[in-house]
């Protein structure tokens, strides 16, 4: 049996796995990542893309940015999210939705140096998967994991080599379980689970039709069609999503999950998908069409000692919100610089103890919230009289019912808006998508309580340097470039920063001492009036919340490690403590 041997080996090539090899390679760590399938994504399942994944994305560098713009449509072109009894029939209302209302649209502006877009995931997972084979990653596809044992120094993992039918053993330090929403790696490892699996019956159809003269007009991602039995099983209600402007869609209609899954063959998929666009006679191409379940299931833990899950693995939802690959992305992003200072002798092992604490109480917020959107549909169906189903006159005596100029009518119309501006929750939560703050062994506390939101959590992103906290945003003026610069790109790139300012130069000697103590590469900004980085804004100094002799120490994933207001009077031993502390180095 051949025996090959890697520092990290990755199950699963979707957007959790690609991003973790990208990311491992671009560390310099040695990676291996396998698939059971020939090739990636072949539907276009993902695409919602969110600016926090767009900063893991920029991270890995520039080119990859640009290409995933590219791509993608653009921010303003998903507009609206349009809620129609067909997409040729009678509009009911409209949502301003991923930060296209102007005062989202400078919430986005003003929190990140990246743009959301839609990029479906048959092109997010080949940008992923190139820039981690180019640099570095060894790619297996046609290799199904089986089982894996480990030990005390590392993994023994067995896949089946699905060309030759041989088995191939693989000895890694460390194995990363991205084999999504049926993970196998999470079963070996037992890991624990809260929630229900098949809550709801899904089918995914994709075609190809030119519906221009339905959409052009009024562009966006999501067009949410009400019909008899629009609310059974999906997703709240049937949709039809653009894939690519405006000739390629993907049709999201529900099934009784109590009843046999539906055989979806091309003439069940012509008939739903003439009944949503509402034309008759429309002639689809029929790209693929299967089913799938909706989930409401997370992982209370993430890792068995060398073993870790992450992406679908570990969070099981419905693409409501468009969280699913987000969050992948997310996680590798939190795991891949862990496991890389470890692996390079930086940090101790219980470094890797972080993931876990961190990222599950992102999976349990994002599956609630994913789930809840559902519920949220709700209060539509009712406003129009269609909450248990509905048969197609009473919609249509509801329909018209709304349009008189009666006080139930007003009030009717009053629900029907109410309920539509409700759904905010899921198309424009621009707080689930941003505010994530770690609380771990990773992350010394400056004893300073939490700062409490402002406005609502999920709706709006609130800086804050609070140790755990990404560290926010701002523009600031590069000298040597001339270029403006995001605190952001300050940061990251495998790297510890501290952002400091004048009178904090001590930060630079004590960084120089303590990397090369711990062989470490701590990255020194200090910004101000004459400084390599100016803040001729004051922004910075808005957003930092400490004074220019102070530190903020960021880490690789650009969350903040640690904060101290001043300078103390021994700045070498205030931060080597703490990067003992955060790096779990006894
Ligand atoms: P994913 O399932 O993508 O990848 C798993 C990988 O593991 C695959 O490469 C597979 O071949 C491999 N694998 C599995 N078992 C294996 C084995 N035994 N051996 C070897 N390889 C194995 N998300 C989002 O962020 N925004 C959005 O807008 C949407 N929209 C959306 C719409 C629809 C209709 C759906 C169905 C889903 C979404 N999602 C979404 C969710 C998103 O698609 C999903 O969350 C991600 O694909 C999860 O990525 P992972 O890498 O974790 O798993």
């Amino acid at each position: 049996m051949a025996r090959i041997e890697t520092d990290v080996l990755i199950i699963g090539t979707g957007p959790a796995g690609s991003a973790t090899a990208a990311l491992l390679s671009s560390y310099g760590i040695e990676n291996m990542a396998v698939n059971r399938y020939r090739w990636l994504a072949n539907t276009p399942r993902a695409h919602i893309t969110n600016q926090r994944t767009m900063e893991v994305l920029r991270d890995l560098g520039q080119s990859v940015e640009d290409e995933a713009y590219l791509f993608a449509a653009d921010q303003e072109l998903m507009g609206e999210n349009v809620f129609c009894e067909s997409l040729a029939g009678e509009e009911i209302g409209r949502l301003k939705s991923w930060g296209n209302h102007p005062l989202s649209k400078a919430e986005h502006l003003l929190s990140s140096p990246t743009m959301m877009n839609d990029l479906p995931q048959t092109f997010m997972e080949p940008l992923l998967f190139k820039t981690a084979c180019s640099r570095g990653t060894q790619a297996r596809m046609s290799t199904e994991y089986l089982s894996h044992v480990q030990d005390a120094d590392g993994v023994t993992t067995t896949c089946l080599d699905r060309l030759s039918g041989e088995e191939v053993t693989i000895r890694s330090k460390f194995l990363v379980g991205a084999d999504g929403g049926n993970s196998l790696v999470a079963q070996h490892i037992e890991t624990p689970f809260e929630g229900q699996m098949g809550v709801g019956g899904s089918m995914n159809i994709v075609f190809r039709a030119d519906l221009s003269k339905y959409v052009a007009h009024r562009p966006s991602v999501l067009y949410w069609v009400m019909q008899p039995g629009s609310n059974v099983g999906g997703i709240g209600m049937g949709l039809v999503r653009m894939v690519r402007p405006w000739n390629e869609w993907l049709i999201v209609w529900g099934y009784d999950i109590n009843a046999p899954a539906p055989e979806v063959d091309e003439a069940m998929a012509t008939q739903v998908a003439r009944q949503l666009v509402g034309d008759p006679e429309l002639e689809i191409e029929l790209l693929s069409a299967n089913t799938w379940t909706v989930n409401n299931m997370y992982a209370t833990h993430m890792q068995k000692d060398r073993v870790f899950i992450m992406g679908d693995a570990a969070h099981r939802h419905p693409p409501s919100n468009g969280l699913g690959s987000n969050t992948s992305i997310q996680d590798s992003f939190n795991l891949a610089w862990k496991l890389a200072a470890v692996i390079k002798g930086q940090a101790g092992e219980a470094l890797l103890d972080s993931y876990s604490s961190e990222r599950t109480p992102v999976a349990k917020q994002i599956v609630t919230r994913a789930n809840q959107s559902i519920e949220e549909f709700g209060p539509i169906f009712e406003s129009l009289g269609m909450a248990e189903g509905g048969d197609p006159e009473v919609i249509q005596q509801n329909l018209e019912a709304r349009c008189n100029a009666t006080a139930d009518a007003e009030k009717q119309r009053t629900a029907i808006r109410e309920a539509i501006a409700f759904k905010k929750y899921e198309f424009d939560a621009h707080g689930v998508e941003m505010n994530q703050r770690y609380r771990s062994d990773a992350i010394e506390t400056d004893g300073q309580a939490e700062p409490a939101f402002a406005q609502d959590a999920e709706l709006h992103y609130q800086p804050t340097t609070w140790p755990g906290a990404r560290v926010p945003h701002v523009w600031l003026y590069d000298h040597d470039t001339g270029q403006r610069v995001s605190t952001l790109d300050l940061c990251g790139q495998g790297r510890f920063t501290i952002l400091t300012g004048i009178g904090g130069e001590p930060w630079a000697d004590a960084a120089a001492k303590i990397n090369d103590a711990l062989g470490l590469e701590i990255e020194v900004h200090i910004i101000g009036p004459r400084q390599p980085i100016a803040d001729h804004s004051g922004d910075w100094a808005r957003a930092s919340e400490i004074s220019d002799s102070g530190c903020i120490l960021v880490r690789p994933d650009h969350h903040v490690a640690w904060r101290i207001k001043g300078l103390p009077d021994n700045p070498q031993a205030e931060l080597h403590r703490v990067m003992r502390k955060v790096l779990s180095i006894q």
